[in-house]
């Protein structure tokens, strides 16, 4: 049978606490640096984010992605069983081994899956479904869980001010299926790239095997997230109106027939530009970034979550998601709910 992949059902789950501006103005103040409520607003579209107590099970990684699994299946009417691949998408894994795809099957019971982890940081979910659909369209996978979670929280540097107002907890999930290739709600096209050339402009120097946290780096904060933030803006707002282009080109479809947009969440000013040089006006754009920050992997799959809880994504509307994350990684996904 020819067939396609359709996402049928998704879940988000959050951490409770909640990170204010104010919260990380006073915290920044115990290191004599200085930010504000309005300079953030202003910059990035933040107000506030939750922040996992990683004491507590119930926050770590696989936890928040096994939470937002559940209400995913349960949303797709299917059972932990009926899953044959779970694919976990994160930079911020409970433990470098095992995945924490692994840790989460254990967590809901999926016993007749698979599981692997897939690190494109912030592109992981968008690299996730592609994923997912390949292996849908090859017959080799029928039911597949498709998480997008982080604790990224555990690698800021709440030293670093460019970086602790951006970042939050959370995940996101979505079961994706084989359907007949003439179904109309489906996975409609796709494009994904990378650029290791631009590695340093977002990334975590040690604790890989490359260098070890000895005290010395741990001193200089180099087991945290670096980051080069005004270039990597510039080069955000390229790339992600490329791979959106690229996307709607492979059908010859103009941006003006999209229901809705839900572009990854990491500054609002990034997907204002985005969304002005793509040709969507804001109406249709999805955000999430004030509540919640800078989710990583988390970002579109909790926005688009919401988005269809509340009614606004209806049966049969065309979306597009679009992220960026370190690598460079990026990649665009347009499918009809
Ligand atoms: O998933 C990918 C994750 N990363 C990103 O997407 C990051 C993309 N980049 C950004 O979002 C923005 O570059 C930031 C929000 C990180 C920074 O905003 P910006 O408008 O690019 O600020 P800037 O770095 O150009 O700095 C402007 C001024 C500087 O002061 P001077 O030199 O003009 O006096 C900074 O020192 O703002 C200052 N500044 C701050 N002030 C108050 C930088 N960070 C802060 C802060 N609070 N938190």
């Amino acid at each position: 049978m020819e067939s396609a992949a359709r996402i049928i059902g998704t879940g988000s789950a959050f951490p409770e606490r909640r990170m204010t501006n104010d919260d990380i103005a006073q915290e920044l103040i115990r290191f004599g640096l200085k930010t504000n409520n309005q300079w953030i607003i202003e910059r990035t579209g933040i107000i506030e984010r939750r922040i996992s107590n990683i004491q507590n099970e119930a926050e770590i990684n696989s936890s928040l992605g096994a939470r937002a699994a559940k209400i995913a299946l349960e949303r797709a009417g299917r059972k932990p069983e009926d899953i044959d691949q779970i694919i976990y998408a994160t930079c911020s894994p409970d433990t470098l081994m095992p995945s924490t795809a692994c840790w989460l099957q254990q967590k809901i019971g999926a016993r007749s899956a698979w599981a692997m982890d897939i690190n494109a940081a912030c592109s992981g979910f968008i690299y996730g479904v592609v994923t997912a659909e390949q292996f849908i369209l090859s017959g080799h996978s029928k039911t597949v869980l498709v998480v997008g979670g982080e604790v990224l929280s555990q690698w800021v540097n709440w030293q670093d001010r460019n970086i602790c107002i951006l970042f939050g907890d959370g995940a996101g999930a979505a079961v994706v299926e084989q359907v007949p290739a003439r179904s109309s709600q489906r996975i409609l096209s796709s494009h994904l790239s990378s650029d290791g050339n631009l590695s340093k402009l977002l990334y975590i120097p040690a604790g890989g095997s490359s260098l070890e946290v000895t005290p010395e780096r741990y001193a200089q904060n180099l087991h945290k997230m670096h980051m080069s933030g005004r270039e990597l803006f510039k080069v955000a707002v390229r790339t992600l109106t490329e791979c959106a282009l690229r996307t709607l080109e492979k059908l010859h479809m103009p941006a003006i027939k999209l229901d809705w947009f839900v572009p990854h969440q990491a500054n609002l000013r990034i997907i204002e530009a985005v969304a002005n040089r793509i040709g969507i006006p804001m109406e249709k754009v999805i955000i999430n970034l004030d509540r919640f920050g800078n989710t990583s992997a988390a970002t579109i799959p909790t926005a688009l979550d919401e988005a269809i809880r509340d009614g606004r994504i209806r049966e049969g509307q065309t979306v597009l998601t679009d992220a960026f994350g370190s690598g460079l990684t990026a990649g665009a996904l347009l499918f009809r709910w």
